[in-house]
């Protein structure tokens, strides 16, 4: 199978670039199947919704046993309608969707939001699958269903049941759960939080968020995407999304438990979790924990990215100074660090016994002038690249004051650089808080909060400005493929030790000195060079090899090599009489660091290849990291980066790693993805002088 053939097999055809997402979201007319005038039905809810938010295109209820409905002409159907209509939501019994559906591509209708519940979540595959068959026949961009709408504010439109009360402001929000997102409206308006649209994907039979990504991309009216996901339906299409803009997802069902929960909430696969961890990062994604912290990021994005990591923090109290620079080292921000500078620049902004180290400490008895005076300064030195802004409430300032004089400084300079605040102290404090959250500067009530959020700029910006890479992978050489299929043809799909190092080492795998011999003669001309050596049995049906004896280790010349040859022979055929014993493995001993390197297939994203630390670190941390194939030499770095026990790549206890030939081999093994179901390289062991594939094992 050619990479090509491969990829067409998990990926199915992505119509929806031919969809029109305008037609949802600035719709010249919307109907609503199923308006109805009774109040606590859910039609009669999202007609009104649509009504009191202040959309201001035409408005058709369609209802067939109303003539009028909250006030509207009401029509039968909608093909009955005499204007053109865009968008059309449906909220009639699962059973009539299908006719109605189709009315609507009789219609001319571009968009349909399918409130209705009882589809694949509930096992009813046929219907949705009939539904999105018409929606693709018809061109229609369908949105769910079971969902319960969705909201645009930059075209006044609320179309959904839920709270009307909804906060303009330049955050896309794309929830695969509804209740959630329900829930989260009055939140985020509460906490004046602004959202530029909310998006309810329900099943997402049709529109997921690969479509919304890509549309919000271009929508001025959108600086960043939240999106709360349970799983993806489709792997490799969301893959090939393209970010532009940040997009902070916040994905649940990482447990067990979690994972049987989302796939029977919306009906979604949930693969590995360590698998979706690396297919955010090869994206670029930033994965938020909480949902708080997804908006607190997302908020962030509101601010101009940061020229340099040179980061000031003022502050009217001590000790939330200090817990702040400890959040700061502890998410690695750089807190700008030059005191002659800072004394220089911020000592006439505070008492005698203030302090102009970083953080600026202003002291308890700085008020409003010494806070515009200290952040003015902050916003005027191009030394200074980011602020963070912390308060404690006194009684002898007020924090209105501080606000407002904090946002007509940024203002002034028309918003330069970051700016994050945490303000702590009762309701004076929350009313400031509201007051900069309202003025788009990201104001929190605890300071790990504003870090994460500043943070959360910073790794935009590192990924905003990642060298795009382009990704060819070579196939394997032909000499590797005639092998493997030369294996299969005799019916094995188990590689033997030596056939695995040799296919590797075919595709560009570093190995260590190896050999296979049949006979000890042969061993002996082999191993000359080679020692100190590893001797392993070689035969098909042993797999445990040194448990039957079949495995002896740091042989230092040819006297003990005999020996050795010997006493393996005796035990194994003591062991396993009926094994066909084909030979012997020699392979050099090395010291070094062990890592593991795996490819292996998902379900979901298909080829996947893992790295991580060997040995114990695998077993007991599972400090293990993946990326989706095919990705280049870039993307092969940060995956080795991403364990957490990279540092040890960096050296340890006098042994140091060689990353280039890791990256090499991660590589390399891709080459194979067409043509195995899993490898496993375990030890690959790296040291100073490369990084040797020690032990392979290949499944076809
Ligand atoms: N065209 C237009 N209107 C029609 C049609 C039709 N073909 N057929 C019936 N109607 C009218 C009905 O007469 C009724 O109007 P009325 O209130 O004036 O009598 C209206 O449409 C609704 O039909 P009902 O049969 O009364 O259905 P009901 O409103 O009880 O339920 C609904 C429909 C809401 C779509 C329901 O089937 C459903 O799926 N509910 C769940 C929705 C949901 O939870 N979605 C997921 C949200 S996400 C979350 O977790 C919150």
């Amino acid at each position: 199978m050619s990479f090509t053939d491969l990829f067409r097999f998990y990926q199915k055809t992505d119509e929806n670039h031919k969809k029109d997402l305008n037609a949802v979201f600035k719709p010249e007319g919307i109907a609503v199947v199923g308006a109805s005038s009774k109040p606590g039905k859910i039609g009669y809810q999202i007609l009104k919704n649509i009504i009191d938010c202040g959309y201001q295109g035409n408005i058709y209820p369609v209802n067939p046993n109303d003539a009028e409905v909250l006030g509207k002409k009401a029509y039968k159907t909608v093909e009955e309608i005499p204007e053109k209509v865009d968008v059309a939501v449906i909220s009639i019994p699962a059973p009539l969707v299908i006719q109605t559906l189709e009315g609507c591509a009789r219609k001319g209708i571009k968009a349909v939001a399918v409130i209705t519940s009882g589809f694949a979540e509930v096992g009813n595959t046929d219907a949705e699958v009939q539904i999105k068959k018409i929606a693709d026949k018809n061109n229609i961009a369908l949105l769910g269903p079971n969902m319960f709408g969705y909201v645009y504010t930059p075209s006044k439109l609320n179309a959904s049941f839920g709270p009307s009360d909804i906060r303009p402001g330049k955050i896309a929000f794309i929830s695969q759960s509804g209740a959630l997102a329900i829930s989260l409206m009055g939140w985020t308006a509460m906490e004046k939080i602004g959202l530029a649209s909310l998006v309810n994907l329900g099943n997402k039979s049709d529109i997921d968020e690969k479509d919304l990504i890509e549309y919000f991309n271009h929508d001025e009216n959108v600086d960043a995407i939240l999106i709360y996901m349970e799983g993806i339906k489709e792997g490799r299409k969301f893959l090939e999304t393209e970010i532009k803009k940040p997009v902070v997802i916040l994905k649940v069902g990482s447990s067990k438990r979690g994972a049987k929960a989302a796939a029977s909430h919306t009906g979604s696969l949930s693969g590995s979790d360590k698998i979706y961890e690396g297919v955010f990062k090869q994206l670029g994604l930033l994965r938020a924990s909480t949902f708080t912290q997804a908006f607190d990021w997302a908020r962030a994005f509101s601010l101009p990215l940061p020229k340099g990591d040179e980061t000031v923090i003022i502050t009217n109290g001590g000790g939330i100074g200090v817990a702040t620079t400890d959040e700061c080292e502890a998410v690695g921000l750089s807190l700008l660090d030059d005191p002659i500078w800072l004394e220089e620049k911020f000592r006439k902004t505070m008492p005698d016994f203030g302090s102009t180290k970083n953080p600026v400490d202003i002291t308890g008895q700085g008020g409003v002038v010494g806070y515009r005076e200290a952040v003015k300064i902050a916003l005027h030195e191009d030394k200074i690249k980011s602020v963070i802004v912390l308060y404690c409430e006194t009684a002898v300032t007020d924090p209105m004051d501080i606000a407002k004089a904090m946002n007509e400084e940024y203002q002034a300079v028309h918003r330069n650089k970051p700016v994050v605040v945490a303000m702590v102290g009762g309701e004076r404090t929350q009313a400031a808080l509201h007051y900069l959250n309202d003025h788009h500067i990201p104001a929190f009530t605890e300071v790990s909060e504003a870090v994460s959020a500043l943070k959360a700029l910073y790794k935009w910006k590192e990924i905003a400005n990642r060298k795009s890479e382009v990704v060819k992978i070579d196939p394997a050489p032909q000499e590797a493929i005639d092998m493997i299929e030369k294996i299969k043809s005799v019916g094995r799909t188990v590689l033997l030790e030596h056939e695995a190092r040799k296919v590797l080492e075919l595709c560009g795998v570093p190995t260590p000195k190896w050999g296979f011999a049949r006979n000890i003669e042969e061993a002996v001309v082999k191993a000359k060079d080679m020692y100190p050596l590893a001797m392993k049995i070689a035969s098909p049906e042993i797999i445990h090899k040194s448990d039957v004896g079949g495995v002896a280790v740091n042989i230092q010349n040819e006297e003990q090599l005999r020996t050795q040859y010997d006493k393996m022979m005796n035990k194994v055929s003591a062991a396993m009489p009926d094994a066909n014993i084909l030979g012997v493995n020699l392979i050099q001993m090395m010291k070094g660091i062990e890592c593991i390197v795996g490819l292996s297939n998902d379900p979901q994203f298909g080829p996947v290849v893992m790295f991580g630390l060997g040995g114990v670190f695998v077993e007991a941390l599972k400090d293990v990291s993946f990326r989706i194939v095919p990705f280049g030499k870039m993307e092969a770095g940060r995956l080795i980066n991403d364990i957490k026990t990279a540092k040890i790549l960096d050296g340890f206890r006098g042994i140091q790693a060689d990353k280039a030939s890791i990256v090499q081999t991660i590589y390399s093994i891709q080459k194979l993805a067409p043509l195995v179901k899993e490898i496993d390289i375990n030890p690959l062991i790296t040291n100073k002088d490369g990084s040797f594939a020690v032990d392979a094992r290949i499944i076809l």
